[in-house]
Order: C-alpha cells, then sequence, then structure tokens
C-alpha cells in the first residue's frame, strides 16, 4: 500500500523595511532555501509590521516589490512553496485582534525589541510598536508550522508567539501547532562590521556597518576591507576579539566550514588577508542572487502574477484556521 507521508511545515517572514542585509540572509534566508527542498514552506513580506515605524508611502510600496524579488532572486519558487505578502491575506490583522485579547500588556511590556525601537524611536512609540509580537503570532499560528527559520533577535518574539497559542489551546481547544524556533548553529547573530558589539542592522546609519544583499563586488570587499577588529593579530575565536570573531562566523556560515577549519585555514595569515578572504566569498555568494534579483525587479507583472497567486494559497490555509479560532471563542460563522 502507498503511503503518503506529510512533509513538516515551516513558515517565516521578513519586513520591507529598506535593504536586506548579510545578517538576514545568513540568519534566516539562506535557511528558507535549504528547507524548501525538504518542507512545506510559507514565506512572506511582513508589509504590516513595516509601518510601526514611520514609512515613505512611495518607498515602501517600491521596497515590497523589492523584497519579494529578492525572495524569488534567492532560488524561492512559488511551485514549490507559497510565497506571498502578508497585507494580502488579512486574515492577519483579523486573528491578531482575537491574540490580542488573549495576551496580556506584562507580557508585551518585557519586550527587547519594543524596549530598544521605542527609545529609538522616540517621538513614535505607537501601539502598533507595542502588540507586534501579536501579529507575528498571527503571522506563524495561522499556518500551523512545525518550524520557523528566523535569527536569534526574533527569539524572544517566537517564544511569546508559543506561550499564546498554548494559553490560547487550553482555554478554548485545540487550534494552534506550538511551533519550534529554527535558529542556525553559525550566522544567527551577525554582528555590525564598524561595531562588533551591535547587531548588523539596516537601520544602521553608518552604511560600513552593513553589508546589502545587493551590494555589488567591490563595494562588499571595501566595507569588509574596512571592518573594525582589535590591534592584535592571529584569526582566532575569541571573546576579546569581537570584530575577527564575527568576521570567522560570516566566513563559516557561507562556506559552510568549521570555525576550527577556518581557523586552521588562517593560521598564520593577517587580517588584512583574513578580511579579503571574508569579503571575497561573501560577494560569490551574493552575486548570483544580484544578478537574478536585477532581471525579475523589471518584469513587474510576473512578481504581481506570483504574489497574487501565493495570497490565493496561503488564504485558503489562514482562513480554516480563523475561522476554526472564531468559532471556538464563541463567534457566529
Ligand atoms: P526582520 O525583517 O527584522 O528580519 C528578517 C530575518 O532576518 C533575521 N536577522 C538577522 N539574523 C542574523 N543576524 C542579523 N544581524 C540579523 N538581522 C535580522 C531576523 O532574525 C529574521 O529572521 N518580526 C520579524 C518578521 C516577522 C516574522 C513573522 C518572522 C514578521 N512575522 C513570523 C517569523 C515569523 C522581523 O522583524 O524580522
Amino acid at each position: 500500500m502507498c503511503e503518503t507521508i506529510e512533509k513538516k511545515k515551516v513558515l517565516s517572514c521578513i519586513q520591507p523595511s529598506g535593504m536586506l542585509t548579510l545578517g538576514n540572509y545568513l540568519g534566516a534566508l539562506k535557511n528558507w532555501k535549504m528547507m524548501q527542498e525538504e518542507f512545506d514552506c510559507t514565506f512572506a513580506v511582513a508589509d504590516l509590521h513595516a509601518i510601526t515605524v514611520r514609512q515613505e508611502p512611495a518607498k515602501l510600496r517600491s521596497q515590497i516589490y523589492s523584497t519579494y524579488a529578492l525572495m524569488l532572486a534567492l532560488g524561492l519558487n512559488p511551485e514549490k512553496s507559497t510565497l506571498f505578502i502578508q497585507s494580502h491575506v488579512p486574515e492577519h490583522s483579523q486573528l491578531s485582534w482575537l491574540l490580542s485579547c488573549n495576551t496580556q500588556f506584562g507580557e508585551m511590556s518585557r519586550m527587547t525589541q519594543f524596549k530598544d525601537k521605542s527609545a529609538k524611536h522616540a517621538d513614535n512609540v505607537n501601539v502598533g510598536l507595542f502588540s507586534y509580537p501579536v501579529l507575528m503570532a498571527a503571522d506563524i499560528l495561522l499556518y500551523k508550522p512545525d518550524f520557523v527559520p528566523v535569527g536569534a533577535d526574533q527569539k524572544q518574539h517566537l517564544e511569546i508567539a508559543r506561550d499564546i497559542a498554548e494559553r490560547f489551546n487550553r482555554l478554548y481547544g485545540d487550534v494552534f501547532t506550538i511551533p519550534e524556533p529554527y535558529i542556525p548553529k553559525t550566522g544567527a547573530r551577525v554582528m555590525s562590521l564598524q561595531d562588533p558589539e551591535k547587531k548588523m542592522s539596516k537601520s544602521d546609519d553608518n552604511t560600513n556597518a552593513w553589508v546589502a544583499i545587493l551590494d555589488d563586488r567591490d563595494t562588499i570587499i571595501r566595507k569588509f576591507k574596512r571592518a573594525v577588529t582589535d590591534s592584535g593579530s592571529g584569526v582566532i575565536m575569541s571573546d576579546e576579539k569581537q570584530g575577527i570573531s564575527n568576521l570567522i562566523t560570516i566566513y563559516s556560515a557561507v562556506t559552510g566550514k568549521s570555525v576550527s577549519e577556518t581557523e586552521k585555514e588562517f593560521d598564520g595569515k593577517g587580517y588584512g588577508d583574513f578580511k579579503l578572504a571574508v569579503g571575497e566569498v561573501v560577494a560569490d555568494e551574493l552575486a548570483p542572487i544580484r544578478e537574478k534579483y536585477n532581471e525579475l525587479i523589471t518584469d513587474k507583472s510576473l512578481l504581481e502574477k506570483y504574489f497574487r497567486e501565493g495570497a490565493d494559497k496561503a488564504e485558503k490555509v489562514a482562513r480554516k484556521t480563523y475561522f476554526k479560532a472564531m468559532k471556538k471563542v464563541g463567534f457566529v460563522i
């Protein structure tokens, strides 16, 4: 008898706020591509999340297209995976309300990203910024994923999504799957090239601090050559050498070599040689993505076809979960 084994489910999203960085790539996107081969994957451009900080409308619109094109350029395949734009599936906002009414103010107040972002955007500490993790929980729980591939900075948000799901199931009966985070061993926290104590982030004003996935080869190599390191020598992973340790992490996440293999490879070599080598492997890795992106971004109608189809596929799944949750709470469907 032929038995069909159901694939495990994967869900993740990325915000279309500005240029995507090497941090996004190594912490999340590279794994999305890998997971597509083995799992039933759903990936979205989390555009609703982007307006928790102020966005210029025309720029936001173009970044949504650009982020979607980049997902395709990475090799995500709309025939294999569901690739859509979050705001096209209204169940995300709708479930978010149900979950908000089952989430405590105190729980949200503990979120470190809220504390950081409200300090950074002190003139716009809006309610959406505060309740953002509830929308993220809705993004996840609608699709009942087994795994959520994210970088280390999203771990706390994922824990709250699990808590919200567990509580809801306990109160109303089984609706949601409790998702597991999937955080890579290497590359989960890529640090700034200018201040290795800070996370690499596209919102850093110093553009030398981050590498964009779409940076050209010369720019990438220049940024790595300028990377801040200590004044010592020796390509060795150590707490005292945060700059070099970050570069070792990047090198091994890109090449797949272990940290000790990397240390051995550069034994006796200077920081200059190592920085150049890291720049080169990163440039080689990103070049085909940039080329593919440049082709895709000019074909708006193809992008639109894919994201409309993706939203239709996603909504079929989302609607089922949403209605089940509504019914359990007592709404008349
Ligand atoms: P976002 O858009 O800030 O980042 C997208 C992904 O990139 C990872 N990442 C990093 N990984 C390693 N090093 C870094 N320096 C680095 N910077 C970013 C993030 O961990 C993330 O995995 N809230 C999410 C988007 C989201 C989401 C979701 C994710 C919305 N709904 C549902 C998973 C599931 C965010 O702002 O990621």
